[in-house]
C-alpha cells in the first residue's frame, strides 16, 4: 500500500500505480508529495499504532489517538494483499474499527499530523 502526502496542504492520496518517471512524479502545490513510511513519525507510539484484539472471525481495532477538529486519525485499513477494506474517520468519530481476521494482513492508521502507522496481525 502506498499513501503519498503533500507536505505544504496535508492532501493525502492512496495510489495504485505510481509515477516512475525519473524528473516527475505525484505534484500538489507545486512540489512532489511525499511517500509515508509507517512507524518513522516523531508522534508517540502509544497515540498512533493500531491495537489489535482478535476475536474469533474478527479483529477489533483502536487506536488512542485523540479526534479533534485539527488532528485526528483520518483512516484505520486493513491490507491484506490483494483486499484491503478502509474505515473513513473524521473529527469526533471514535477511532475504532472491525475487520475480517486474516492472518498476515498488516493494519495502517493514518494520522493527519503524524502519518501513516502499521502492525501486522499473526
Ligand atoms: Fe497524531
Amino acid at each position: 500500500m502506498l499513501i503519498k502526502k503533500c507536505l505544504k496542504c496535508g492532501a493525502t492520496v492512496e495510489v495504485y500505480n505510481d509515477c516512475n518517471c525519473e524528473d516527475c512524479g505525484m505534484v500538489c502545490c507545486g512540489e512532489k508529495m511525499t511517500a509515508l513510511v509507517p512507524n518513522l513519525s516523531d508522534g508517540a507510539v502509544e497515540k498512533h499504532l493500531p491495537l489489535v484484539e482478535k476475536d474469533g472471525e474478527i479483529v477489533k481495532v483502536t487506536v488512542a489517538h485523540p479526534m479533534d477538529e485539527k488532528h485526528y486519525i483520518e483512516a484505520i485499513i486493513l491490507d491484506a494483499g490483494v483486499h484491503q477494506i478502509k474505515r473513513a474517520l473524521k473529527p469526533g468519530d471514535e477511532p475504532k474499527a472491525t475487520f475480517p481476521y486474516v492472518k498476515g494482513s498488516t493494519i495502517y492508521s493514518l494520522c493527519n499530523k503524524h502519518g501513516l502507522w502499521s502492525i501486522d496481525v499473526l
